[in-house]
């Protein structure tokens, strides 16, 4: 089967394609091409697997229509610009988010064909003020432009689906932490930071109180709702074809405990606690805990505690381990 991967250059469509690679494998077919677009040129070469890396803005004129041309069965549509970007520059929030998915959709519905489409929503589709626990049919009310961006991208996908022009599932992804690399500009950052910036021996920053409480998955789990999403029989997802995925919900605390359990005490104290009132305004606005039953129900798997995220990171990037 021929897979395409949008967003290949970035944190998990590296990742994602590694997988594939690594597996050869996709819904018990073998993968024998693996289309990568981004606008950064993706690097990765694919063992049997004939890897093409294509290099452009997905929402330019004939973008999308070519990388369709060779009717790929999957599409992972992962490309984007994250929240705190989207907020910042408006124009190019809409032209990627919202332009760049409509052109995708729109070049499989000219192809006529019907492949799979994996799409990476959030949880910014929803907005406050929310209960204590967000059931999977909550209303969607985004409060920033890229939820708003990805609202309607769900929205295509369920119309688009139904309308038989493709076989879409959207995943609302949580929180993805221990972002590997350096701080992006996503509001939420330094969820990530103040786990990932200690365990290399740097300091931290923790803008907002202990006690905030948010729901986090790994990379890895990441990958592994995309890969899910590829594979699970549509019929069994029925007409809401978008899905909440499962996540850790912690405070900040414990996300620091887990961090003092495993690398210990001088790790866990390079985080410096200064309150930012613009982030802490953000976070305020932010779900907590979802139920995600659906999605759990449907064989969506995510860490159990905050402790195997931590875990993943030690493991994925710093090739096992523990600083002390
Ligand atoms: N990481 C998270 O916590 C999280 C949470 C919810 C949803 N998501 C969504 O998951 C997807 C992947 O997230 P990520 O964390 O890997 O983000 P990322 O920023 O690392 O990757 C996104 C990729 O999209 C590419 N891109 C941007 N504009 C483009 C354009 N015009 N044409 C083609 N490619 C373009 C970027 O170069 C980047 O490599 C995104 O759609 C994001 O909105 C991520």
């Amino acid at each position: 089967m021929r897979v395409l991967v949008t967003g290949a250059a970035g944190m998990i469509g590296r990742k994602l394609v590694d997988r594939l690679i690594r597996d050869g494998v996709l819904a018990g077919r073998p993968i024998t091409a693996l289309d990568l677009h981004d606008i950064v040129p993706p690097a990765a070469s694919g063992g049997g697997i004939a890897v093409t890396a294509h290099t452009g803005d997905l929402s330019a004129p004939g973008a999308a229509a070519a990388l369709v041309a060779a009717r790929p069965d999957v599409i992972f549509h992962l490309a984007g610009v994250v929240s705190g970007e989207a907020e910042t520059d408006f124009d190019l929030g809409y032209r990627v988010n919202l332009d760049g998915t409509k052109a995708l959709f729109d070049a499989v519905h000219a192809a006529a064909y019907m492949p799979r489409v994996v799409f990476t929503s959030s949880i910014a589709v929803f907005g406050a003020p929310f209960p204590d626990v967000i059931p999977d049919d909550f209303h969607l009310t985004p409060l920033t432009s890229y939820g708003t961006q990805k609202m309607i991208g769900e929205a295509l996908l369920a119309d688009y689906s139904r309308k038989g022009i493709f076989d879409g599932i959207g995943i609302r992804l949580p929180t993805i932490c221990v972002r590997p690399g350096k701080a992006n500009k996503a509001a939420s950052s330094f969820f990530s930071g103040i786990i990932r910036e200690p365990l290399n021996g740097l300091p931290a920053i923790l803008p907002v109180s202990r006690s905030v409480v948010h729901t986090h998955a790994s990379p890895r789990s990441a990958v592994g709702f995309l890969i899910r999403a590829a594979e699970i029989d549509g019929a069994l997802v029925g007409p809401r074809r978008n899905l909440v995925m499962p996540g850790v919900a912690v405070t900040v605390g414990e996300q620091i405990e887990a961090l003092r359990r495993i690398a210990g005490e001088r790790i866990a104290g390079l985080i410096e606690e200064k309150p930012d009132p613009a982030i802490w305004a953000i976070v305020q606005n932010w779900p907590t805990r979802f139920a995600a039953s659906r999605a759990r129900e449907l064989g969506f798997v995510a860490e159990a505690g905050f402790d195997e995220i931590v875990r993943v990171y030690i493991e994925e990037e710093l090739g096992g381990r523990v600083p002390s």
